[in-house]
């Protein structure tokens, strides 16, 4: 269903990404990992025709269901994101407008995206916060972002990109500035809404943990090239590039519990 082939990416003359590969399948969940500047959200945005930077593809194809992303218009785009293809990002909460409650932005999302009135737009809303285990969607709607925390912050922006049952989910970093057992409820409750929902999922982050517990796949990134890349397994227990085995010694645990 993404499908990227040989995809080169540059800010300037010198590329950020080099020669990217991969295959997602529907309902799949592949990881990248690797270390900072290693171009992981250079990826993630390219795919979201979001480059900033003037960042450009130079070379390659990206593809999902078939079509090539790279040729859509600014109309196309505007119908894809927010409802096919989804995303979510390091601190939701930051990303969101601090001075108006989370209702209101996210009747507003609902409503650029399908014709509904307020009321049932809420309740959609509301309906969807209390799918991410947040107590209460009505109270959380009539808050203002600041006033949650930096988990329910992340919940509300999971809850708002699932919404429109997205056939592709990008987060980039989705947990990473939470606590660790914040980390593992919300990794566990986006791989519910992946079994129910068939979405397919790229993830990036720092935690070769978090990669473990929930991927299929896993792609390893170093200086903007792929340095590994395969099944959870495969990554996990049979990988021979000496860069895998040294993240992988230096995990943590996920929750209090190791996965690898
Ligand atoms: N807007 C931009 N303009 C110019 N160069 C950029 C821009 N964004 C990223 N880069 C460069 O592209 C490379 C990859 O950066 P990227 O942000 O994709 O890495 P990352 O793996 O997401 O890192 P991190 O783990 O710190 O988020 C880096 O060398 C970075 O300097
Ligand atoms: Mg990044």
């Amino acid at each position: 269903m993404l499908e990227l082939n040989n995809v080169t990416i540059s800010y300037t003359n010198q590329p950020a990404v080099c020669n990217f590969h991969l295959t997602l399948g529907q309902g799949e969940i592949c990881s990248i990992v690797g270390e900072s500047g290693s171009g992981k959200t250079t990826v993630v945005r390219a795919i979201l025709g979001l480059l900033s930077g003037g960042g450009q593809v130079t070379e390659g194809e990206i593809r999902f269901e078939g079509k090539p992303l790279l040729s859509n218009t600014k109309e196309e785009w505007r119908k894809l994101r927010g409802t096919d293809i989804s995303m979510i990002f390091q601190d939701s909460g930051a990303m969101t407008n601090q001075t108006r409650t989370i209702g209101k932005q996210f009747v507003e999302y609902i409503r650029t995206h399908e014709r509904i009135s307020r009321k049932d737009a809420w309740d959609k809303g509301v309906y969807m916060l209390e799918r991410m285990c947040l107590p209460n969607g009505d109270n959380i709607m009539k808050s203002y972002p600041f006033q949650l925390s930096g988990g329910m912050r992340q919940r509300v922006g999971i809850a708002m990109s699932m919404t429109f049952r997205p056939k592709l989910l990008l987060a980039d970093e989705p947990t990473s500035a939470l606590d660790v057992t914040t980390q593992a409820q919300i990794v566990r409750q986006m791989m519910e809404l992946r079994n129910e929902y068939k979405t397919s999922m790229l993830v990036v982050t720092h935690n070769l943990g978090v990669a473990a517990y929930m991927s299929d796949q896993i792609v390893v990134m170093k200086n903007g090239k792929i340095v590994d890349a395969g099944s959870r397994d495969d990554i996990l227990y049979r990988s021979e590039s000496e860069y895998t085995r040294n993240l992988l010694n230096a995990v943590p645990s996920l929750g209090g519990v190791r996965y690898v």
